[in-house]
């Protein structure tokens, strides 16, 4: 392929000549704000007959976002156009989500109003709890519990349908942000039979989430505000990524018109794998296992030799520097660690990024501690049971889902619909069962 220079220059081409046979294809080149430009291969398979091979899209763009920027190779992360770092240390999760979902910050009277949706729509249906949730196996996983239950939402609110109704998909996304924390809790107090706890609307978002996870006799619940303050940070951290994994389920599942409870229920399961949102609990799993600081090194070398399985929190598909947000959470880790006591497996995963970060393996293929490497530690420290980590991350990436969800239908886009490259028989002839 050669770049064409009509009008544009080397450094910014606005076509790409694709020779094929005899043919020249003239492919555009659609520009970025920043970050790369992409070539659109629309004409491909219509004026050529050909198909993309492209694994696990790591060289696909299936859309235009204004969301959430992000730079790999830089360590940058931006919701848009504000740098994660300044988020986390100034915004709230609810603030940010207004911001993903909206394109702006709201004013003081907007957040309000937001703030209040969201705080009168943290109640479940009865029967969600009493029907379904309850009849769930004794050692059910929370993430499964959690996944379950938000699909079945989308039976309890018909007008969910009616994603191209303003009001009603509005109303679907409040009512899921807020009643995300409420079955995340109900799926941890079941699992380990506890009962219920009712949301108390008098409590900011992060709190009441606490509190319904941790409440047990007394009257009101009273969270620790070092440790809310640093969930609320770890929510903001988590609330999108652009076209991940469990972004690009709410997405394909969205093409086809499905509701939002649907469509955020397979974007829950997607972030179940221990590749995506299952990887912080992979983490503390990991760190159990190598069990004092002498093993770090073996480990490390059974990492490097095949044995020993992949080092989690570590790697990411598109960073390939030091992941922002880690930096960030190894901070918040420290501030946690204040009012709960260091968590002993620190010193381990401290010295195990110290030795990655100084080995040829895992520099020269660029891997460096991601958003899960540190996480967990936190979560753990916080009395959050393992199981329990996939959920939080899905508390606050459900706002990511749904601002993606939204752009999506508001760009009217195609069902996505991808192609393959077949590798299977040819046509051959049926043969009865006797003559085989
Ligand atoms: N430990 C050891 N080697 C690794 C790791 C790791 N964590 N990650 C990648 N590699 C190696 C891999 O073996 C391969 O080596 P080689 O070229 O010799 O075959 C090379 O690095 C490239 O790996 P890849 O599988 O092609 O990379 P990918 O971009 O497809 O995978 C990843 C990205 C996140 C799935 C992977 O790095 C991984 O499995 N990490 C551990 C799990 C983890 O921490 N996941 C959380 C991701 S961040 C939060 C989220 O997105 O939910």
């Amino acid at each position: 392929m050669t770049i064409m220079e009509r009008g544009a220059t080397a450094a910014n081409p606005q076509v790409a000549r694709l020779q094929v046979g005899d043919k020249e294809l003239v492919l555009p080149i659609e520009p970025a704000t920043e970050g790369q430009a992409a070539i659109n291969i629309a004409p491909l398979l219509k004026d050529a007959g050909l198909v993309t091979l492209d694994y696990g899209y790591a060289n696909t763009a299936p859309t235009r976002s204004a969301i959430t920027y992000l730079d790999g190779d830089a360590g940058i992360l931006r919701y848009r156009g504000y740098p994660i770092e300044q988020l986390a240390e100034d915004s709230t999760y609810l603030e940010v989500a207004y911001l993903l979902l909206n394109g702006d910050l709201p004013d003081a009277a907007a957040y309000e109003v937001w703030q209040r949706e969201i705080t009168l729509h943290t109640f479940i249906h009865e029967n969600v709890r009493k029907r379904f949730l309850e009849g769930f196996h004794y050692d059910a996983h929370p993430m499964g519990m959690l996944v379950s239950a938000v699909a079945a939402l989308s039976t309890f609110y018909l007008d969910a349908k009616d994603i191209f109704d303003t009001e009603s998909r509005k109303k679907q996304i409040i009512r899921l942000i807020a009643k995300m924390p409420t079955l995340a809790a109900a799926a941890h107090r079941f699992s380990v039979g506890m009962p219920f706890v009712y949301p108390d609307n008098s409590l900011p978002f992060t709190s009441n989430f606490l509190s319904m996870m941790w409440k047990i006799a007394e009257p009101r619940f009273e969270a620790d505000p070092v440790l809310a303050r640093a969930l609320d940070v770890l929510f903001i951290l988590h609330a999108d990524h652009e076209q991940n994994c469990s972004t690009t389920a709410m997405r394909v599942v969205g093409s086809s018109h499905a509701d939002p409870y649907s469509a955020t229920a397979a974007a829950a399961a997607a972030l179940y794998g221990p590749r995506h949102g299952g990887a912080n609990e992979a983490v503390i799993r990991m760190l159990t296992e190598i069990g004092s600081i002498e093993n770090v090194e073996p480990f490390i070398a059974s990492v490097k030799e095949g044995s020993g399985g992949r080092l989690q929190g570590f790697g990411h598909r598109v960073y390939k520097s030091y992941d922002p947000r880690a930096k960030i959470i190894k901070q918040t880790a420290d501030e946690v660690f204040g009012v709960t006591g260091k968590n002993p497996l620190l010193d381990i995963a401290l010295k195990l990024e110290e030795i990655a970060l100084s080995d040829e393996y895992f520099t020269s293929r660029k891997l460096y501690p991601n958003v899960d490497f540190y996480s967990g530690l936190i979560y753990q420290a916080m009395g959050f049971p393992l199981e329990m980590f996939p959920v939080l991350f899905a508390i606050p990436r459900t706002t990511g889902w749904l601002a993606h969800w939204q752009e999506m239908l508001d760009q009217d886009s195609k069902i996505t619909r991808p192609r393959q490259l077949y590798i299977g028989e040819a046509e051959r002839t049926y043969r009865p069962i006797g003559e085989r």
